[in-house]
């Protein structure tokens, strides 16, 4: 399945300007070769554009909220074009509010052609947060809350369908910082949530198995990865660092199991920051896992 690549350079939902360099940084990194290797036809779509950050005080609890709104009826357009093609779109994030249009998109499409939707949220971060709880107002700790339906229509009705997703639809993986509300609000509506804690007791294997239990042949699969879901001494370029992420093996291993599957659809790398980075290190590691995404186990390396 021919692959399509989508720049999506915004910083409005997160609190550290930055991320809106991750486009750039993610294709200096080498995607487009690493993907093309594997024999897969890849298309850079450039950039999307959208407003810039005002960089403004929370209003009624949100941030930035016309931008976000803005930046992801593009992304909705943009992803939902790509799918409709029979393509596999990859956000080149940008920060993680951009899911609030990627997956709204898939969603939508997943609805069209009778697909069943399974997306999987590597983080450190749930991202659940509504006004009302949330600590920052930063609405790139919000996209799973709207895209279940709860937040302002502007948010919540991208895809025109409300809710977009359900909670059931999702399995989170790595998470490891929630915010007292937050906590509160996912066990409400009972998100599944891997966090470390379960990770460390039960290893990333068993975890990823559970996390991809279910998956069939009418499966679309999304993955949206947090570069922050690593642990920050092998990824420093993200503006959240939480200490105690998963090892490089670890987060190979998840990718790995992912290729398996042979379901992915479609992916977001969000929350790259190369401000904070060194030397490109955490573009070049997302590169890394994407190369596993698209199935670079060490056995086919073997066998050339
Ligand atoms: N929970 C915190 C907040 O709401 C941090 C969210 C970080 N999210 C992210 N996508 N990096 O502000
Ligand atoms: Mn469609
Ligand atoms: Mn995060
Ligand atoms: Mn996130």
């Amino acid at each position: 399945i021919p692959v399509s690549l989508i720049g999506v350079p915004t910083d409005v939902g997160a609190g550290t300007p930055g991320a809106r360099m991750g486009p750039d940084a993610l294709r200096v990194a080498g995607i487009v070769q690493a993907i093309a290797h594997f024999g897969v036809e890849v298309r850079d779509c450039g950039n999307l554009s959208g407003p810039g950050n005002p960089d403004l005080p929370a209003v009624n609890g949100f941030r930035h909220m016309r931008e976000v709104a803005a930046w992801n009826r593009s992304v909705h357009d943009a992803v939902h074009a790509e799918l409709h093609a029979g393509r596999l779109p990859i956000m080149l994030g940008g920060d993680h509010c951009l899911a609030i249009g990627s997956i709204s998109a898939v969603a939508r499409h997943c609805r069209e052609t009778g697909k069943s939707l399974r997306v999987l949220w590597f983080d450190a971060h749930a991202d659940f947060n509504t006004a009302s709880v949330t600590p920052t107002g930063n609405i790139h700790g919000m996209p799973g809350a709207f895209l279940c339906g709860y937040g302002p229509s502007l948010l919540t009705e991208i895809g025109g369908h409300v809710p977009a997703i359900l909670p059931q639809d999702i399995r989170q993986i790595g998470i490891r910082s929630v915010d007292d509300g937050e906590k509160r609000f996912l066990a409400e509506i009972g998100i599944e949530v891997f966090d470390m804690r379960y990770v460390d007791e039960v290893g990333m294997r068993e975890t990823m198995e559970q996390a991809l239990a279910g998956v069939a042949s009418d499966t679309h699969l999304h993955v949206s990865l947090d570069v922050d879901f690593l642990d920050p001494e092998i990824a420093p370029g993200v503006g959240t660092t939480v200490r105690g992420g998963p090892t490089y093996r670890e987060a190979q291993l998840c990718m790995e199991m992912i290729a398996d599957t042979g379901r992915l659809r479609s992916l977001d790398i969000v929350e790259l920051n190369p401000a904070l980075d060194l030397r490109n290190t955490t573009a070049e590691l997302a590169v890394d896992l994407v190369e596993s995404l698209f199935g670079k186990s060490t056995l086919m390396r073997l066998h050339g």
